[in-house]
Parts: C-alpha cells; structure tokens; sequence
C-alpha cells in the first residue's frame, strides 16, 4: 500500500528507515568532514530527545502518581535542598556541553582550515548563475573536482548575497559582493552532488543550482583539457547554444518565445524595441554587444534593469557565437 494513505505514525516511521535521499537523516556523506559533522548533529540530537521523553515521561508519571484523588491531604512539609541532587543537575549538563562545544570547535576548525596542498578554484555567484574558473582558466557552470583531493574553493559574489550549499558535503558559506569568502572540501568517490543558493537572492533564487561533479583523479586531468578547448569544431551558432546554458542567459531570456525575466531570444534579431530612456531602436549586432558588456545602456520598455554585466566574462569570440545563435532563433 502507498505509505501516503496510512496514518501518521506509519509515515513518521517509514521516513526513519529509509535510507535514500527523501529519508529523515542527513543525506550519505560524500566528504571526508561530513562523518564529523554528522557525529556531531547525531549527538546533539540524541540528547535532546533523551531528555525531551525523560522530562515528558517524568511529567506524565508524577501527574498520574499525584493526581487528586478525593479525600483530604494534609499539606506536607517539601524538601527544599539536596547537594546530590543539585551537584548532578549541574555537573552532568555541564560534562554534555562541553563534550558539544570540544566536538563543535574542532569541526569548525577543520571546515575553517583547507589544507596546503589544496587545489584551488575561483567561484563567482551572481543571480542567477554559478561559474566556477580553474587554474588554467577555463570557466564552467559546473563544479568539476578530482575525487579523494582537497578542494579549496574562493569565492566572490557580483551583485548580492550568495551561498554556496552542498548538502552532500555539509558544506555552506555565503558569497559577499565586494569581498572573497572560502570554504574546502574532499570528495571521498566519484560521483555527482546537487550546489543550491542558500541564501535567498530574488526571483530565480531556487533556481540557482548547479552541481558538484566528482571524476577520478586521471580522468579530471582530461576533463579540464578538453573542457577548456570546447569551442574548437563547433559552429558559432552551435557555441552559442552552449554558452546560453553555460553562462545562464537560460535563467533570464527564454527562447521558446515566451517573456521571462528579460525579452524572449525568439525571433528577437532584428525585431525593434522601444527603451525606457524613451528612445527606440532594433536588435541588431552591436545592440546584442552592447547589452552583454552595458546591460544598463538601453532597457526593453516593460522589463526591470536586473541583468549583470558580462564585462571581462565573454571575449569577442563568444560574443560573435551568442550573436551568431540568436540569429538562428529567428
Ligand atoms: Cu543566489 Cu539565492
């Protein structure tokens, strides 16, 4: 039978066996701190549900034991001190807290702490995309790592508020305009893991994803090689395509015709377009050109001045493929 058709404390129990990624517990630990993080959460939650059924349990047993009962009880004198007793309320909460915070100050040190050897790449966030720039300098939407190597990741934000957020490796830290922030981690196996934003951004906020792909060490070597000459052997157009995913014009401008948060890319080439300056004019190349590298230039009538620059993120070869590819929309 389907659980969502039974009761409560079946699905309430079915979500505690699971073990995929839609159970109650923390999804599998894929980085080498994730096993202390986890300990740690574990602990903390087993004590409070230790002391939330001793105190509950408590509670219903003396209200059960010494519920009136009718006849006349003479008012007894209470106790009113105990050294045991108090001597054990403070020293075993305080044994617990401290075990917490020594367990909590190492883990922050060690999420806080990249190693020296760690290989390094630059994230940038801006709404709503992610690029990650490797030491060779190539650029990718996605984050692609060597497994069972420490990664060290700098991190910069163009507009707002970012956060980088990769449940699998219980790895979280924000991205500031105007300031780089950094965070590590090591990938135990290959394989893949979901980034989110954390941090809400604006309209395309939960759409800013991207992912987390693990190769092996060898193999990672050739990924970025190749990945760093995609362009060669594709068709302007075809590079076009690509950079539209790529770069996260995808987020903003359909091409299916439909508006989004900026014009559709659909038969835009050539089309005319009045601004808000109160000036008009028509897609054209250098109308393209000057929207990627000054989006504030000449807003469309109708829509907000939210997209970013792409100064300093597009050459001109890729400029001429985008070009090329909204012209093959038409
Ligand atoms: Cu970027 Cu939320």
């Amino acid at each position: 039978m389907n659980p969502l058709h039974q009761g409560a404390p079946y699905r309430a129990a079915a979500l505690l066996l699971r073990g995929d990624s839609e159970s109650f517990w923390l999804p599998e630990a894929k980085s080498t701190v994730a096993g202390q993080v986890d300990t740690l959460f574990y602990w903390i939650l087993g004590i409070s549900v230790f002391f939330f059924l001793l105190i509950v349990g408590l509670v219903v047993f003396f209200l059960v034991k010494y519920r009136r009962r009718g006849e006349e009880i003479a008012v007894q004198p209470s106790a009113h001190h105990s050294t045991a007793l108090e001597l054990a309320w403070s020293g075993i909460p305080l044994v617990i807290v401290l075990a917490i915070f020594v367990g909590g100050f190492k883990g922050f040190l060690n999420l806080r702490t990249a190693p020296d050897d760690a290989y390094e790449v630059q994230v940038t966030a801006q709404r709503w995309n992610w690029s990650f720039t490797y030491p060779n300098g190539h650029v990718d939407p996605e984050l692609h790592v060597p497994a069972g190597v420490p990664i060290r990741l700098v991190m910069s934000s163009l507009d707002v508020i970012h956060s980088f957020y990769v449940p699998d490796y219980r790895v979280k830290q924000d991205l500031v305009p105007g300031r780089y922030t950094t965070a590590w981690f090591e990938a135990k196996e290959p394989g893949e893991s979901r980034i989110y934003c954390a941090e809400y951004c604006g309209t395309s906020h939960s759409e800013m994803l991207s992912r987390v792909v693990v190769h092996a060490p060898a193999e990672f070597e050739r990924w970025l090689q190749e990945a760093a000459d995609w362009m060669v052997g594709l068709s302007p157009a075809d590079a076009g395509a690509e950079l539209y995913r790529r770069k996260g014009c995808v987020q903003c401008h359909s091409v299916d015709g439909s508006a989004g948060i900026g014009p559709t890319l659909k038969s835009s080439f050539g089309s005319p377009r009045k601004f808000t300056d109160g000036s008009d004019g028509r897609v054209d190349e250098n109308y393209i050109r000057q929207s990627l590298l000054q989006p504030a230039a000449a807003v469309v009538v109708g829509f907000d001045p939210v997209m970013p620059t792409f100064q300093g993120r597009l050459d001109d070869e890729e400029i001429a493929a985008l070009i090329a590819y909204i012209k093959s929309l038409n």
